[in-house]
């Protein structure tokens, strides 16, 4: 059960990376025009089922512990600590982004500064196998 909720939040990952890069090459484009399609709504719906699935090995994961020498232990800090809150923070800015960007005047503007900033704390926060962070490719 654990293991099949671990690959399938590793393998979503991809998705959310690319419905991430689409929206923001949309918005782009778009950027004079302000308009965008339901790209961002698919990227908000797969980050907010990443944060689930998340949330959801944070009570399951053996790399998540409290107690005082897991801040001086880099896997264990990594995932307890580091991880989940940079995650969250991002999905956070993407929710925002999302919901100020259907008021906004150049809503592609919106999505490009919300979604643009969470990409990249996103992309500081997974677990890259050449981290050694105990985690693979999928
Ligand atoms: C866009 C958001 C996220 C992405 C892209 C992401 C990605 C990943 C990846 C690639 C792994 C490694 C899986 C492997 O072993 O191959 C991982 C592990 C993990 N993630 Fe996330 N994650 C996200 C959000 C979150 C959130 C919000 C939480 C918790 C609040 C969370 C908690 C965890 C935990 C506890 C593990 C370790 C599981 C284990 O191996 O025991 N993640 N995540």
């Amino acid at each position: 059960m654990k293991d099949m909720l671990i690959h399938a939040h590793s393998g979503l990952r991809w998705l959310v990376l690319l419905l991430l890069i689409l929206t923001l090459v949309q918005s782009l484009r778009n950027r004079s025009t302000g308009s965008n399609g339901k790209l961002p709504l698919y990227t908000l719906i797969a980050s907010h089922l990443q944060a689930l699935l998340g949330l959801t090995l944070y009570f399951l994961s053996s790399y998540v512990q409290f107690h005082g020498a897991m801040m001086k232990d880099k896997l264990l800090r990594f995932y307890t600590v580091e991880h989940s809150s940079m995650m969250l923070i991002a999905i956070v800015l993407i929710t925002i982004g999302y919901s100020k960007s259907k008021k906004s005047e150049n809503s592609a503007k919106t999505l490009l500064i919300y979604y643009g900033i969470a990409f990249l704390l996103i992309l500081l926060a997974i677990p890259w196998p050449f981290r050694g962070l105990h985690a693979g490719w999928f």
